[in-house]
């Protein structure tokens, strides 16, 4: 382990001090350096990668090869927050020594300190083994993204009091089982005000109001790349998929008219090195009188 990294340990003393806990989720090498430089003290690798990065319509699709993939270049860009990496769909479900193995791989080929596995008292016999094994685990309960077609879709869980029972039941048995904290997705800020206050591990939300003791967002959702989707409980921090495509819209008109690149991006031979210096010639004369030198 790097001196530095935040461990599980230290994401619990902050819930014990009262302070409140940013978790982000990255899927590569310079996402996580940003996530890093930002201060950010947990990064998610999320099967989440399915949607935003691979295309799928559901996280169903990932397979455990994809988040080895993606954690192990998370890794490489970021030597401070705790990394925890989701297990993908049916590599744990099926049985405990399935899902040891699959933990295995996630870290020690991605590199992850942590792994984050969905549901609540039918999973809790698995995360009791992975803890036992030393495999640091986060929960995963309300909305459960890879369940989407049992529960009819992305919807908001724990609405009615009997269902509500049901999610606090689940926090209780994943605590139970050893892990360290768990994600509240998608439920109502009562309830995951009443799950925060019963467990004595981190909880952290999405779309779960504001009591819980941290909060998560997909880093695209958050950051405004998608263009065609933004969910309401991802805040509105930067629309960076609309500065993007302006960017690339004057960045082809520049090549068009032959603005781009200037001599500031270009490179000469030395026999040019004074000629760099002259006043700039109409775009297409320019580039003529390059290509012939
Ligand atoms: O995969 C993911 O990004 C997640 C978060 C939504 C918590 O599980």
């Amino acid at each position: 382990m790097r001196s530095g990294r935040i461990t599980t340990h230290k994401i619990q003393a902050m819930k014990a001090r009262g302070e409140r806990i940013p978790m982000v989720t990255a899927y590569d090498y310079t996402q996580a350096r940003i996530v890093e430089t930002a201060g950010i003290p947990i990064i998610l690798v999320g099967d989440s990668l399915g949607n935003v990065v691979l295309g799928y319509d559901s996280t169903i699709p990932v397979t455990v090869d994809d988040m080895v993939r993606h954690c192990a270049a998370v890794v490489r860009g970021a030597h401070i927050p705790l990394v925890v990496v989701d297990m993908p769909f049916m590599s744990y479900q099926v049985d405990a020594e399935t899902a040891l193995r699959n933990a295995g791989r996630l870290l020690q080929e991605g590199g992850a300190q942590a792994v984050k596995l969905e549901g609540g008292k039918p999973i809790a016999p698995i995360i009791r083994r992975l803890v036992d094994a030393g495999v640091a685990v986060m929960g995963h309960i309300g909305l459960t993204p890879q369940s989407v077609h049992k529960l009819g879709g992305y919807r908001v869980q724990g609405k009615t009091s009997r269902s509500a029972d049901v999610l606090i039941e689940d926090a209780m048995a994943v605590q139970e089982a050893g892990a360290f904290a768990i994600v509240l997705e998608l439920i109502p800020v009562e309830l995951a005000a009443e799950i925060t206050k019963q467990l004595d591990i981190p909880t952290i939300g999405i779309g779960a109001g504001v009591h819980t003791d941290g909060q998560v967002q997909v880093l695209y959702d958050m950051l405004g790349l998608g263009l065609d989707f933004k969910p309401k409980h991802a805040g509105n921090y930067a629309s960076l998929g609309e500065t993007a495509v302006d960017a690339l819209e004057r960045y082809s008109a520049d090549v068009k008219s032959g603005a781009f690149p200037t001599a500031a991006n270009s490179f000469y031979t030395d026999r040019d090195e004074a000629a760099k210096d002259e006043p700039k010639q109409p775009a297409a004369a320019g580039r003529s009188a390059r290509r012939g030198s």
